[in-house]
């Protein structure tokens, strides 16, 4: 069974096998997190990200909706890979922002079980520029990933990366 950890840093410096980028449906980078990874990845994971982005727009859909994820290679990054995901953004609650949410963690550790990528490491998705409210968000991300890893024996570590103190302690009140 998985084990899972909160940690407080900086997610792009994480030695895991794959880290999870909270990105938007263009794949073509932004601030936040996403800022952050390509910034330590450097250009080549942005001209991947176009890439799949322009073979995706071909086939007339975005290059990744939200709740789904794309996996790709982590460029100067100290892990293997990353995995682009698109949370929602909040609307007050009643647009299923919550079950969009848990489709991201879901999508994420899918694409991570079926690389035979075992340890995985997630910002807080939705909570910065997404606006989603972060306990809420919080008790998702920790429940969607406990039913999963439950489930599924290829995911073995887990990390819940929190930028700041002030979430930090939100993930160990939710973690109960
Ligand atoms: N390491 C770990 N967590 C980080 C880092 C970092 N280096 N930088 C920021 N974060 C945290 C934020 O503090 C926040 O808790 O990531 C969480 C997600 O915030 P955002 O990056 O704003 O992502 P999100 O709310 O999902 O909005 C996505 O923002 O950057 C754009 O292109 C992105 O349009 C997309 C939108």
């Amino acid at each position: 069974m998985a084990v899972w950890e909160l940690v407080q840093g900086d997610i792009t410096r994480l030695r895991v096998d794959v880290i999870v980028n909270a990105a938007n449906s263009s794949l073509l980078g932004g601030g936040g997190v996403d800022g952050a990874i390509h910034r330590a990845a450097g250009p080549q994971l942005l001209a991947e990200c176009r890439r799949i982005a322009e073979a995706r727009r071909g086939c007339g859909g975005v290059a990744c909706p939200p709740g789904e994820g794309v996996i790709t290679g982590a460029g100067r990054l100290p892990c293997k890979k990353v995995i682009h995901t698109v949370g929602p953004v909040w609307h007050g609650g009643g647009q299923g922002e919550g079950e969009l949410l848990a489709a991201c963690y879901r999508s994420c550790l899918r694409l991570a079980e079926e690389a035979g990528l075992r340890s995985i490491a997630f910002p807080s998705i939705s909570t910065g520029v997404y606006g989603y409210p972060k306990a809420e968000a919080a008790a998702i991300a920790l429940e969607t990933v406990r039913v999963f890893i439950r489930e599924t024996p290829g995911i073995s570590r887990v990390l819940f990366v929190c930028y700041d103190r002030e979430n930090l302690e939100i993930y160990r009140n939710q973690e109960g």
